[in-house]
């Protein structure tokens, strides 16, 4: 399936999630495992849910927040989000409690999954993965899914981070049969650089011109730099944005970015919640917005 297939979940009630378990990482690092049989089943790679970051009566802050689906177990009915703390929403996210002695476990209310997905490589194409920071949070999910196929691809995961210390969630990538690569701008672990320089120089040393498509999802600059490239290069590409967002299933339009239907269009406003987040690269427009 492409990207431009994908519509949109047409499920946008919101419901009740249990809380599993809210685990520390790293520094403001999080994987929150939350029970909810519908959103376990029906999530896919890219999609998000909208998180009521209160406890429903407060309803402060408003707006819900919208997080990657990190991981699903359809077995148990769990989904998992890996979150930074940044602000009032995800430091509500990170007080949660665990359940505890038999004690009836915590709720929150989710919206989701909402969003569109990746499209599915080709069995002889090979798969660069290109993360920053927490926007490698979809690319996990992605990575579990390729490898599920009958026939996976060969996958070079690439992770940037400003320095050694924020690249959280790499541990989860390593334990994977995929090649695992790090870039860090201070140098202080792997690669001396950003994500997107060590990405190019390993498929140039693997010669270029195999058959290559990547799947990207990291701050403003990366996404950029992405896009770039890959244009540039001709490489299929698709990548996840991010965006500020108010509803998060298309009425309010307070996540648009010029993004093109096709090739052969012109740049309109398109909503990153409900048409994306996950775009073909060649749609995007410089300076990319997300
Ligand atoms: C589709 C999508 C998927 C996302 N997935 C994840 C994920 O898997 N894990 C994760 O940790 N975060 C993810 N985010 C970002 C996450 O939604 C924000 O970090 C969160 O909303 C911040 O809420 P807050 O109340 O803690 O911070 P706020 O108090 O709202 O903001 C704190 C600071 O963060 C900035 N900020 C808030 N939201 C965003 C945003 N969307 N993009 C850039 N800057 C922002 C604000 O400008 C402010 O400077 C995702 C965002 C989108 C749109
Ligand atoms: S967040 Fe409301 S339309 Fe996208």
């Amino acid at each position: 399936m492409s990207t431009s297939d994908c519509q949109p979940s047409d499920y946008i009630v919101p419901s009740e999630s249990e809380v599993v378990s809210n685990r520390q990482i790293g520094p403001g690092w999080y994987v929150l495992r939350l029970r909810e049989e519908s959103i376990a089943q029906r999530s896919e790679p890219g999609m998000f849910v909208q998180v009521l970051c209160s406890d429903g009566e407060s309803f402060d802050p408003l707006l819900r927040r919208p997080f990657s689906v990190y991981c699903t177990d359809k077995e148990n009915g769990t989904y998992d989000i890996l979150y930074t703390t940044v602000g009032r929403g995800t430091r509500w996210m990170a007080a949660l409690p665990e359940p505890e002695n038999g004690e009836p476990p915590e709720k929150v209310d989710v919206l989701g999954p909402l969003g569109n997905t990746f499209s599915t490589p080709g069995a002889d194409e090979t798969v660069y993965l290109v993360g920053g920071g927490v926007g490698v949070a979809p690319l996990y999910f992605l990575a579990l899914r390729l490898l599920a196929l009958p026939s996976p691809p060969k996958i070079h995961f690439c992770m940037g981070a400003r320095t050694g210390a924020f690249l959280q969630g790499i541990e989860d990538f390593r334990k994977l049969p995929i090649d695992t690569h790090v870039a860090t701008n201070d140098g202080s672990e792997g690669f001396h650089g950003f994500v997107t320089d060590l990405f190019v120089e390993l498929w140039k040393d693997a010669g270029s011109n195999e058959s290559t498509r990547v799947y990207g999802c990291g701050p403003q600059g990366m996404n950029e730099s992405l896009r770039n490239l890959s244009i540039e290069n001709g490489l299929a590409c698709e990548i996840c944005l991010e965006s500020m967002m108010g509803c998060g299933f298309g009425i309010c339009f307070g996540c648009v970015a010029p993004i093109r239907k096709d090739t052969d269009s012109d740049f309109i406003n398109r909503r990153i919640c409900w048409e994306g987040p996950v775009f073909d690269s060649t749609l995007l427009c410089p300076g990319i917005e997300g």
